[in-house]
């Protein structure tokens, strides 16, 4: 028995692992929860499962122990998701976190020496490199559970990482891919919601529209296979069935295909070597032709801009995503428009000078810092 810390429970990477949870009870159990404010959410959730632990934002605390005093509860604003990452080895950490404030647990779960199934990119987008450091003196395993990342682990098995020539990853393009850059002015959070493909949180859909997602996901294949940037590629393919491709050094392509459902990847990271059956309908003559063209670098202009952050790493990928986040929060509250996220990425980036030293504290000092400096624009 599997038994999985899961955080940011109430998501909608959150809710699909319960799903999966639930239908293999016999090999998972679910040990902790967190989420930020879904207080409803976690009640119900407590009520199907015997969980030992919450973290949720502080005032939440009063509600979950008189519902359920025998469960412990950490407050978020007390490094509860640290609390719960950091104890005993028997469990297994599930990220399903969004934005940096997935970073420390993550980190404190590697130097404890557990696994970690993670569809929170955006620990490896600001940490990588402390991840990877991490990952060096300690057993666990760093599983992806975002699509691309699984479909070329799947690639991947059985290979050594030497031969690999390639990876490439495929982008949808987002819920504006049919209009020209010019009709972007206008457009709503109501349009930017509705992805074409997939159903997501509100943060990842509106990252797939800017294809600053896409960037996340490159940096995020840096880091989980070790591999050089000039050798990564992402190209656009508006299926949304070929996820992740690997062409090794002797001539041979490896593709992952199969249907845009994130709970395939979320059962191989928590299954093991040992596959579990999960019948999904897939059929390539149902599906017909599959379309692949490169990415229009002017139309998605935040494509290049946030890959040559990418390669210059340090700071300035923490000051890249804490932009993003706050200037896509805004966004989604109505304040600034959808062009205006790429504006306020830009001043950030041009304020704040780069480091390459990177630690825990420096980088959530300063994504403080950058959070604070975008959101004093509106
Ligand atoms: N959704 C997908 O299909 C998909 C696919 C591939 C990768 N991913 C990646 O998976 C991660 C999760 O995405 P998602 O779409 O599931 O996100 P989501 O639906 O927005 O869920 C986010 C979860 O994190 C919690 N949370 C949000 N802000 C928090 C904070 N400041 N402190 C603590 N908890 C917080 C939320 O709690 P509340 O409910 O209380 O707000 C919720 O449980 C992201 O990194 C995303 O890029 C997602």
């Amino acid at each position: 028995m599997k038994k999985i810390q899961l955080l940011g429970a109430t998501g909608s990477i959150g809710k699909q692992a319960l799903e999966i949870i639930e239908e293999f009870r016999e090999q998972f159990s679910l040990q902790a929860v967190s989420a930020r404010n879904s207080v409803k959410t976690v009640l119900e959730i407590l009520s199907r499962h015997e969980v030992e632990m919450v973290s949720m934002a502080k005032k939440h605390e009063e509600t979950i122990k008189r519902a359920y005093p025998e469960v412990a509860f950490y407050a978020l604003e007390e490094d509860g998701l640290e609390t719960i990452a950091n104890t005993e080895n028997d469990t297994v950490l599930l990220n399903a976190l969004v934005g940096s404030v997935g970073l420390p647990p993550t980190l404190r779960a590697i130097e404890r020496g557990k696994d970690v199934l993670l569809a929170n990119k955006e620990t490896l987008v600001v940490g990588g490199p402390l991840i990877r450091e991490a990952l060096e003196t300690s057993n666990s395993s760093l599983i992806p559970i975002d699509s691309e990342h699984a479909a070329l682990r799947e690639c991947l098995r059985g290979s050594d990482i030497d031969d690999v020539e390639r990876l490439v990853i495929t982008a949808s393009g987002g819920s504006f891919r049919n209009l020209a850059k010019k009709d972007l002015e206008n457009v709503t959070q109501e349009d930017a919601l509705k992805h074409p493909n997939w159903s997501m949180g509100a943060k990842i859909t509106i990252d797939s529209a800017t294809m600053m997602n896409k960037v996340f996901e490159i940096i995020e294949a840096h880091y989980l296979f070790d591999m050089p940037y000039e050798k990564i590629e992402a190209v656009l393919h508006k299926e949304s069935v070929l996820h992740g491709l690997v062409q090794f050094n002797d001539g041979n392509v490896l593709a992952h295909l199969g249907p845009s459902d994130m709970r395939i990847p979320i059962l191989s990271a928590m299954q093991g070597s040992k596959r579990m059956p999960f019948p999904t309908l897939f059929d390539l003559a149902t599906l017909g032709t599959l379309h692949f063209e490169p990415i229009d670098t002017e139309r998605y202009s935040l494509f290049d801009l946030g890959l040559a952050v990418a390669k210059q790493g340090g700071l300035h990928v923490v000051t890249l995503n804490a932009a993003n986040e706050v200037a896509v929060q805004l966004f989604l509250e109505e304040k600034i428009s959808f062009l205006e996220i790429e504006s306020l990425i830009k001043k950030a980036l041009n304020h704040y000078t780069n480091d390459n030293h990177l630690t825990l504290e420096k980088i959530l000092e300063h994504d403080r810092n950058v959070r604070a400096y975008v959101r004093n624009f509106v």
